[in-house]
């Protein structure tokens, strides 16, 4: 079965093509940093105009590079939320006017899903039942995950995504945007003896986190100790650390909690070299396993909505009508079998 997958839940145009026989997998991605970047931050109604541009040029290029005509395609999966209302729309509109044109099953995917499920594209596939840490632009939870659309959630940020976060924070140290590969780039050349951040909320019980006030004593520290580029670098290695050693110590809490010896770690952050280092001694030291998605997938991209779609699809699940579906929020409880809600109207 060959799956179609459309992402344009925010900037990324992602476009790919999955084969489930084969597993053999083409893509494409444009980023549209260089439209945001001079409003420091992503502008939603430029964001929808250029995907608009960019969808069928790279569905095109996808088909192409895979060598496949369109009525080659056997079903098409796209991003339906949550996200950007205007942004995901479009993917979905396009999804749909093609699916019925080639007379083929669509599926709206949860973004966050997607990026669940993106270390599935590994050569080494984590198996179910696992903990996951999603930590992206716009959700930070740990899950505890028995399958496919089997999802219970143990924790969630209360404030700030841990992306979002990265995001602020750099913005504050004056690293434009995006943030997050910066700031981490930044905190290379700093001094991780200087400043000691807190690790917010790890004295309560539970797996919730707040990663807002990091932001605040980031700028706090500068205002103190001076904007010079070294201290610049010593407070962002001090948040990093901050960060990585507030997530390892929830993560240990859920496979406490659970007693599963897996832990898949998916969406933008996941990119971070720490995070990642940490996480896989963490795992080695529970003589367990840590998972994280190709580098090239952490981050927004086509072949994850591709992957995820294709899943549901060969379950039997496809859009019941010709809805063109699309939530800005979208809870991930709802994905689960047994209150499954696949078919959704389009709300704000
Ligand atoms: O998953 P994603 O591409 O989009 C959302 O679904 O939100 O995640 C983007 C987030 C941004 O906040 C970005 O700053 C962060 O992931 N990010 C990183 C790194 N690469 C991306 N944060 C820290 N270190 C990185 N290397
Ligand atoms: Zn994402």
């Amino acid at each position: 079965m060959q799956v179609l997958g459309i992402e344009t839940s925010c900037d990324e145009t992602g476009i790919a093509l999955y084969d489930t026989d084969n597993g053999q997998l083409h893509h494409r991605l444009y980023s549209q940093v260089d439209i945001h970047v001079e409003y420091g931050g992503v502008v939603p109604e430029l964001a929808s105009r250029d995907h608009i541009r960019k969808v069928l040029p790279l569905i095109n290029e996808v088909l192409k590079a895979a060598k496949i005509n369109k009525d080659q395609i056997d079903g098409i999966a796209y991003t339906s939320g949550p996200g950007l209302i205007g942004a995901l729309l479009v993917g979905a509109s396009i999804a749909r006017s093609l699916a019925y044109a080639l007379n083929i099953p669509a599926i709206g995917v949860h973004h966050m899903e997607g990026h669940l499920l993106a270390p599935m594209l590994c050569d080494h596939a984590p198996e179910f039942p696992f903990v996951a840490l999603l930590v992206s632009g716009g959700h930070t939870q740990l899950m505890e995950v028995k399958g496919i659309g089997e999802y219970e959630l143990l924790g969630q940020t209360l404030d700030d995504a841990v992306g979002e976060a990265f995001d602020k924070t750099a913005k504050l140290l004056n690293l434009g945007y995006p943030g997050g590969p910066a700031l981490a780039k930044l905190a290379e050349q700093g001094d991780n003896t200087r400043f000691k951040f807190p690790r917010p909320m790890v004295d309560r019980p539970g797996m919730d986190f707040s990663f807002s006030g990091l932001k605040t004593f980031a700028i706090n520290t500068i205002a103190k100790h001076g904007d010079d580029a070294q201290t610049k670098a010593d407070a962002a290695r001090a948040f990093e650390e901050a960060v990585v050693a507030t997530l390892m110590i929830k993560c240990r809490r859920a496979l406490d909690h659970t007693g599963y010896k897996r832990l898949v770690v998916a969406g933008g952050v996941s990119a971070n070299v720490r995070l990642r280092c940490a996480l896989n001694e963490l795992m080695q030291s529970r003589q367990g396993q840590a998972y994280f998605p190709p580098q090239e997938f952490c981050t927004d991209n086509g072949a994850m909505i591709a992957y995820a779609g294709a899943q549901r699809l060969l379950a039997g699940q496809q859009d019941s009508d010709l809805t063109i579906n699309a939530r800005a929020r979208w809870p991930m409880e709802e994905l689960n079998i047994a209150e499954r809600q696949i078919n959704i109207k389009t709300e704000d």
